[in-house]
């Protein structure tokens, strides 16, 4: 009996010395306990997005502004201190994504969301002209019509109770698919764009099942589970649903299409332009292929959509708590827009301030990406620690959101924090991350959300049965455990 305990322990001390076999000064850091080899997996092991959500708030609690989670030989440095997130962030270095975000890659290829080095410096070059003024305005054009739709939409519901994610999420998913691809999805009720809208819908689920399990984290593994398949399957009608628009948007693509001079009035009106055009236009000239324009449609479709979807979904839920910022909001639209039902012009866009408030106040509490993750490719010191290549460091948004010492009296919904109050440290609020790698589509988002939160809060009185605030869950974006049910009275009938 001893000899085998001997052995046993000999044998997982020869492997723990194989495995893991260098000390850092990280391992000197909180965090939740580490055992010899496995580290803290057992923790994560099979657990919900809801327990996950729940663990890593708990951990940010009970360690504090750092600590290290250990996956077998991964060491995870989570941080939610505004000094190390500056650090990590504004690092010209610190660009590349950490293992999670491999789980995309069959997806989205390297596109500007996971690619680094010189590939994505070469691709935001090229995609930065996509959200010039110019031609957001062109795309505001397509928000306005899609909110008119929306409106008519929520005007049936007849004053009833409505939830809230699926109506909105087909707003963002139409606008994202006009103002990407040049495609309208509502209008296309074929069997493969019905197909592609639950497909994109419903992948982001198994990516955090899979996160979840790490035995399905090896590919090959993965495709032999029911999970990979079903994966494998909606890949598929993601990438020819794509494949199929590029081709077509190809036929009728003439040279000079995708150029625009910054002062052409007629973008928006007579002509009406896609970032894909944007994307042949850098095909025709060499710049790229027609893989990197597949990448780059899949990677739009994909940070496009859902996640300005959370952002109105929460926007409107505090909306319809707040009377009182309701009532402002109202004010402030009426004093822009009259009684009319004129379009907003982009100057009254810009002048929505307090509306922009809301936008922030509300990504503050709910930013629809609740964390980011590096992967470190150099050593580097975060301020007195020095973290080795091979660390990946987990940025909590969420956390640092929260934080008493940033924000005072932080669960409260205050978007006057936002208006002309003390300045906010510029790393402290970081809903669209910061530094280099920073949300390439910020623009395109708070436009699409001012589009939106007038059009709806113009036309209707909003409320709510329960104002108690829903139970979270994150799998890449942050999501609620139960429907968000909202009242949209019309004001006018
Ligand atoms: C409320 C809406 C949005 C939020 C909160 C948001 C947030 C973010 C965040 C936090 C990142 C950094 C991701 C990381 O470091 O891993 C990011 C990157 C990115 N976002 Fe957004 N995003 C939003 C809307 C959009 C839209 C509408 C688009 C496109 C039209 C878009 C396109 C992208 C792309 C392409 C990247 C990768 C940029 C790069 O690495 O160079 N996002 N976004």
């Amino acid at each position: 009996m001893f000899l085998s305990l001997f052995l046993v322990a000999l044998i997982a001390f020869i492997v723990w010395r194989i495995v893991d076999d260098e000390v850092t000064p990280l391992d000197k850091l909180p965090g939740p306990p580490r055992k010899p080899i496995v580290g803290s997996t057992f923790e994560f092991l099979n657990i919900s997005p809801r327990e996950m959500f729940l663990k890593i708030r708990e951990f940010t609690r009970d360690y504090g502004d750092r600590y290290v989670i250990k996956i077998f030989k991964r060491r995870i440095l989570h941080i939610n201190s505004v000094k190390d997130v500056e650090i990590v962030l504004s690092h010209s270095r610190n660009i590349k994504k950490s293992m999670p975000y491999t789980f995309l890659e069959a997806w989205l290829g390297t596109g500007l969301l996971l690619s680094s080095g010189a590939k994505w410096h070469k691709r935001r070059k090229i995609l930065t002209p996509t959200f010039h003024f110019n031609i957001l305005k062109s795309f505001a054009v397509v928000m306005e019509e899609r909110t008119r739709g929306l409106v008519e939409r929520l005007r049936g519901a007849g004053g009833a109770e409505v939830s809230l994610m699926p109506v909105i999420s087909d707003y963002t998913l139409f606008t994202i698919c006009e103002t990407a691809m040049g495609t309208q999805l509502d209008a296309d009720k074929s069997k493969s764009t019905l197909a592609y809208k639950k497909a994109i819908m419903d992948i982001g689920a198994l990516l955090l099942a899979r996160l979840t399990r790490v035995w399905l984290h090896n590919d090959y593994i993965f495709r032999k589970f029911p999970i990979g398949k079903q994966f494998e399957k909606y890949l598929h009608q993601v990438h020819s649903f794509a494949d199929n628009v590029i081709m077509e948007r190809k036929k009728t693509w003439r040279p000079g299409q995708g150029d625009f001079k910054e002062d052409d009035e007629s973008i928006g009106k007579k002509k009406r332009l896609a970032m894909l055009d944007l994307l042949l236009e850098a095909e025709n000239k060499g710049e790229i292929d027609f893989e990197g324009i597949r990448e780059e449609v899949n990677t739009f479709m994909f940070e496009g959509h859902d996640t300005t979807a959370m952002a109105v979904v929460f926007g409107l839920m505090l909306i319809a708590d707040h009377q009182d910022v309701q009532d402002r909001l109202y004010e402030e639209l009426q004093t822009i827009l009259g009684d009319s039902d004129k379009a907003p012009s982009m100057a009254d866009l810009n002048d929505m301030k307090f509306l922009e408030a809301i936008i922030k106040e509300t990504l503050r509490l709910y930013p629809s990406v609740p964390f980011i993750a590096r992967e470190i490719t150099e050593d580097f010191m975060l301020d007195d620690i020095p973290i080795k290549k091979g660390v990946e460091i987990a940025v909590h948004i969420y956390d640092l959101h929260r934080r008493a010492d940033l924000f005072p009296d932080p669960e409260t919904f205050k978007p006057d924090r936002f208006l002309n109050g003390d300045p906010i440290h510029p790393y402290a609020f970081v809903p669209f991350s910061a530094g280099p790698r920073n949300c390439i589509g910020q623009r395109f988002a708070m436009l699409e959300m001012k589009c939106v939160l007038s059009g709806i809060c113009r036309n209707f009185k909003l409320s709510r049965t329960t104002n108690a605030r829903p139970a979270l869950t994150a799998d890449m974006l942050i999501r609620t455990e139960e429907p968000v049910l909202v009242k949209f009275i019309p004001r006018k009938v």
